[in-house]
């Protein structure tokens, strides 16, 4: 059962449902201090442009022909293999990351919600950044149903 007394996430999350969302919110929620991770960096797109943002920023993606080549195409960059469900790994970095791009192929169907979820969770539990953007339709679909209950609409107990 929840209680005041429970461990709260302070993390920020952004839902994007495409890749232009995606891109979009870097000079929303990027700024010269951050240290940023991407996990499903593919060649590394999304990662030169946060680059361009950031204080440092290291990509890291599950397939080993993307690493390769993202690091051909931006020999000035950091790129790392990783799965990203392999959190520890992360960890390993050694980095305290202030923001968290996520963009793993499968995330944009209804039944995968449940492993966005369990993700955006483990990555803000684990290595508490400032926030996480995320492509994943499902999760935007999701949450633009939801309504948080506040006090404003009589919830006074
Ligand atoms: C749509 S592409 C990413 C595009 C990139 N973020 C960009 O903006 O240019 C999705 C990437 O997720 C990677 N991926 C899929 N499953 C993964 C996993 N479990 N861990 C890390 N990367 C994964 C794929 O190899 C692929 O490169």
């Amino acid at each position: 059962m929840a209680s005041e007394r429970q461990f709260r996430l302070r993390t920020k999350f952004v839902a994007t449902r495409n890749v232009k969302e995606y891109r979009a919110t870097i000079p929303v929620w990027v700024n010269q201090d951050d240290v940023v991770l991407e996990v499903g960096c593919e060649w590394g797109t999304t990662t030169a442009l946060l680059a361009e943002r950031c204080r440092e920023v290291i990509g890291t993606d599950i397939s080993p022909e993307c690493i390769e080549r993202a690091r051909k195409l931006h020999p000035g960059l950091r790129f790392e293999l990783m799965d990203a469900f392999d959190v520890r790994a992360a960890l390993d970095l050694g980095k305290q990351f202030t923001k968290i791009y996520i963009d793993v192929s499968g995330f944009s169907g209804y039944r995968s919600l449940l492993d966005v979820i369990s993700l955006l969770t483990m990555y803000a539990t684990v290595l508490r950044p400032e926030a996480i953007v995320v492509k994943s339709g499902a999760l935007k679909h999701f949450v633009s149903l939801c309504t948080p209950w506040g006090r404003s609409e009589g919830d006074e107990r």
